[in-house]
């Protein structure tokens, strides 16, 4: 099957259009562009799959621009899966016990493993897989949230990362969202019924600022406070570069 970038198959003549005007007017173009024809389904076929992953602290608008590409990317006919972590497996379970009632007697050290055996998981039954089957797979939260969440109750961040990588692919872009950890406690007040025992501002400002230190050509830092069309529109023009190089 024709390999094409989304951007072709979405609005060909930006193709034509080329330089910095080029790139001005499809940015312009595709914030306000109407979006393309839905799409049946799959009819893309990428040469290999691509891992993104969506990072930050809670509030930060993750969830909303995975939503957001997931759909984008089906209206394109991208194979595309969304996953995130932690998962609804046996160790999500149990992570998603200590978010509600809080963390209890469960140590430090439990709480890092009980994360990364979930992520092994997932790396195993859903990411690989997808990676193998050429999709692009959409990941809402990653080894970075352990490195960050974990690494602030006094682990070392890049120790994490590295004992993650091991096992868990690295990922081709991660975005690592930044909004005032304030501002998201608001965001999560006025979207939901209370917090999690995580979301306490003094452990986010912490979790926000080993976010902040992460560094690495795959490694992006988006401005969180832009209104969610501006930051897809930003987003989905860089992954259809990237998907599109490999035409
Ligand atoms: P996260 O997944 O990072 O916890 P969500 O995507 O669930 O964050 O967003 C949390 C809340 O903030 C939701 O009510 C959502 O509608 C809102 N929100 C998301 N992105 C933005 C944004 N860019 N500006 C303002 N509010 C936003
Ligand atoms: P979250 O993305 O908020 O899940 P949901 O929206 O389904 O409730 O993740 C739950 C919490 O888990 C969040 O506060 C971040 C935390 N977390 C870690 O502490 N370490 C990790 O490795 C991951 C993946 C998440």
């Amino acid at each position: 099957m024709h390999q094409i970038s989304i951007s072709e198959q979405v609005q060909p003549h930006l193709l034509r259009l080329g330089g910095v005007g080029g790139f001005l007017f499809s940015n312009f173009a595709i914030l306000f562009a109407a979006p393309p024809p839905l799409d049946n389904g799959d009819n893309l076929e990428l040469k290999r799959g691509w891992l993104i992953v969506f990072e930050g602290i809670d509030g930060t608008g993750k969830s909303t621009q995975c939503q957001k590409m997931e759909t984008r990317m089906r209206e394109c006919g991208v194979p595309v899966i969304r996953l995130r972590e932690p998962t609804d497996g046996v160790w999500g379970q149990k992570i998603r016990k200590i978010l509600s009632d809080g963390r209890g007697a469960v140590t430090p050290k439990e709480e890092l493993t009980w994360f990364i055996e979930d992520r092994r998981e997932d790396v195993e039954k859903n990411i690989l897989p997808a990676l193998r089957e050429n999709k692009v797979v959409l990941l809402d939260r990653y080894y970075y949230s352990t490195a960050a969440y974990q690494g602030a109750l006094g682990f070392d961040p890049e120790a994490i990362c590295r004992d993650n990588e091991a096992f868990a692919p690295v990922p081709d872009l991660a975005y690592l969202f930044i909004v005032p950890p304030e501002q998201c406690l608001k965001r999560i007040e006025q979207s939901r019924d209370g917090y999690s025992s995580f979301e306490r501002l003094e452990y986010l400002v912490k979790v926000q600022n080993i976010f902040e230190s992460f560094h690495g050509p795959h490694i992006r830092k988006v401005d969180g406070v832009s209104s969610p069309d501006v930051i897809h529109g930003q987003l989905f023009l860089e992954i259809d570069e990237l998907i599109g190089l490999i035409k």
